[in-house]
């Protein structure tokens, strides 16, 4: 695609682990459009070393947005995938780094389709979690929902980013229930809380006694976000619990977004 130069800058970033960032890019000149949480914003920079004014060469790819709407900024919770073509140039960026940040903020991966329900049952694997922690930040998502479920998998817990903030956001109170899992746990790692791929949480007697409620489709909504191969099996097992994917003409209680 051709992009001539820098719309935005990188204003911030916080370092996970080596290969796993948040970036918070600010429009320069330019205002930040609304959007809804669970949509996705376009980022690109050069397909070279530097901007290519007369060519405009440039690799976009799409982030979920972290952050909450009605701010000055955008946050995306970035893995770096080390022979990609945009990440190793993006965690090249530091504060003050120009990006190109498309004006469009879209995407249908939204509470806004979703039936309420009395479980709102969020599935992430890595970077999958960074559309739900708008929509779990939004004060109209308790409204609509008796509680929300926040079922997250990396392979180690320093890979589980945001992970101190939902777990403040969990005790302070009844409404938000987190569950993080790991699913390669070193020998040496100290972790007390779930091992193992979220399909073996969502299983209907292994939701009900994390949960204390049944997992069916009469009382749930259920969101799928990150690895595609994840999305699959897991809306596989759904089928078989008659969960029916969400279907504009066709409401159902499945909404997946894959990353690739
Ligand atoms: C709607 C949408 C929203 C997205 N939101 C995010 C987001 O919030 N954070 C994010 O990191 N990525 C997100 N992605 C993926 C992102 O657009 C890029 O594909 C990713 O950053 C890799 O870009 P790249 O050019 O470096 O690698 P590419 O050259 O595009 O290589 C792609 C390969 O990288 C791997 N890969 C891609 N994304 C990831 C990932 N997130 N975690 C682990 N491995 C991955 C896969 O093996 C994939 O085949 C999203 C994708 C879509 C379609
Ligand atoms: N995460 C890291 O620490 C790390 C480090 C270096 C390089 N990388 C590279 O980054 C790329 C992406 O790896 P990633 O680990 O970030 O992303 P990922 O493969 O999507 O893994 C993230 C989480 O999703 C889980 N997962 C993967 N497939 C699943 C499925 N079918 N069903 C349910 N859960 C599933 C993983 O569990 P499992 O662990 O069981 O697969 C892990 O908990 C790879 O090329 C990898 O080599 C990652």
């Amino acid at each position: 695609m051709k992009i001539h130069g820098p719309n935005a800058e990188v204003i911030a970033r916080i370092d996970w682990t080596d290969g796993l960032a948040t970036f918070r890019v600010r429009p320069v000149g330019w205002d930040l459009p609304t959007f809804t949480p669970g949509q996705f914003a376009n980022l690109a920079l050069p397909a070279g070393e530097a901007w290519d004014t007369e060519q405009g060469e440039a690799v976009r790819r799409p982030y979920s947005v972290a952050s909450t709407p009605g701010e000055e900024h955008v946050d995306v919770f970035v893995r770096r995938v080390d022979d990609g073509e945009l990440t190793p140039s993006l965690f090249d960026l530091q504060p003050g780094d120009g990006i190109y940040l498309e004006e469009r903020i879209t995407g249908h991966f939204t509470l806004e389709g979703a039936q309420d329900a009395e479980d709102l049952i969020l599935v992430g694997t890595g970077t999958g979690v960074a559309p739900y922690r708008p929509m779990i930040l939004d004060p109209s998502t308790r409204e609509r929902f008796g509680r929300v479920l926040l079922f997250y998998s990396d392979r180690n817990s320093e890979d589980l980013g945001y992970l101190e903030e939902f777990r403040a956001l969990e005790a302070g109170g009844s409404h938000f229930r987190f569950f993080p899992t790991i699913t390669r746990m070193r020998d040496d790692e100290e972790w007390s809380g779930l091992t193992g791929r979220v399909q073996q949480h969502l299983t209907p007697a292994a939701y009900e006694a994390l949960t204390g409620a049944a997992l069916d489709p009469a009382r749930c909504q259920v969101f799928l976000c990150g690895n595609p191969q994840m999305v699959v099996e897991v809306r596989q097992a759904l089928e078989e619990l008659d969960f029916k994917r969400h279907r504009k003409r066709e409401p159902g209680q499945l909404h997946m977004e894959k990353y690739w």
